[in-house]
């Protein structure tokens, strides 16, 4: 090993790195530096494709990398290729933003891989984090017993995920840029399920599913449809209701949840007498 790649400690540099817990983001650093080096040399484009293929297998040791270091719309498009166990893969190995700083683990989904029903909250709390499943907290609880209020069960027609798979540190909303990179994983989810209708629990699914289009009491009761970026297959209902943490301090809104809850029923019902997706 040479000098340089030696710590003034005199350990190797990488192993000090590992100690500190900087890999690999500090790897994907200098990989992509390394990368832009050689693609800077390179006059022939057939070499500088070459460059960014072996950057992009630096940065996680499998080949087409799904970190950020591909450009968005590549990335995007592998992870809607992807089948259920390497989208948990993925998801679970996701370094794409900040919030795999601080999980314990990253947090996909549960429940029936054939539902009509899916669920989506905003991210995973304490609890969930710590538990790998979605919704296992006292917001958890309120929603199984929404879910009972409809004859649903967790696990039976019915799935559950969030707007993003890793826990916000301190609870906080998700910001942005979070529910952008995590978009590409709902997508896949959607896609693999293709649920007849969507709930969205609450501001942060809304806006990572429609984008941001306004406060939740001013959404809900309207007709919403979602359909998948790259156009394959039809567009699905969504109802918007409150999440269920909202509830948990603002019992008066429990009455509206209730109406939304029903109103999904009746759609759901309609769409399975028809045949079709609920509408
Ligand atoms: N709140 C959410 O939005 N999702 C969870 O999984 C738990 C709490």
């Amino acid at each position: 090993m040479s000098e340089e790649r030696r710590s003034a400690a005199g350990l190797p540099r990488a192993h000090l790195l590992r100690e500190m817990g900087l890999t690999p983001q500090w790897r994907l650093r200098e990989a992509l530096a390394a990368g832009r080096q050689r693609l800077a040399e390179s006059a022939n484009p057939a070499t500088a494709t070459a460059g960014r293929r072996a950057v992009e297998e630096d940065l996680t040791g499998r080949p087409a990398s799904l970190s950020m270091a591909a450009s968005p719309t590549d990335r995007a498009a592998r992870i809607a290729r992807l089948g259920w166990d390497e989208l948990r893969a993925a998801v679970a190995d996701c370094r794409a933003c900040g919030l795999c700083a601080e999980r314990r683990q990253a947090v996909l989904g549960v429940g029936d891989a054939a539902a009509d029903w899916l669920f989506i909250g905003e991210g995973p709390g304490a609890e969930e984090d710590a538990r790998g499943e979605p919704f296992v907290g006292p917001a958890g609880k309120l929603l199984d017993a929404m879910l009972a209020a409809i004859d649903l069960r967790r696990g039976d027609d019915v799935y559950i995920a969030n707007a993003v798979k890793c826990r916000p540190p301190n609870n906080r909303t998700p910001e942005t840029a979070e529910m952008a990179a995590c978009a590409p994983y709902l997508q896949r989810q959607i896609a693999l399920l293709q649920p007849r209708l969507i709930v969205l629990l609450g501001r942060a699914a809304v806006h990572a599913l429609l984008g941001d289009v306004g406060s939740l009491a001013s959404l809900r009761g309207k007709p919403f449809a979602f359909s998948l970026p790259e156009g394959n297959g039809r567009p699905i209902p969504v109802v918007v209701t409150y999440h269920p943490a909202y509830l948990l301090r603002s019992l008066t809104d429990k009455a509206k949840a209730w109406e939304d809850l029903c109103r999904a029923r009746a759609l759901m019902r309609e769409a399975k007498a028809a045949g079709k997706p609920a509408a």
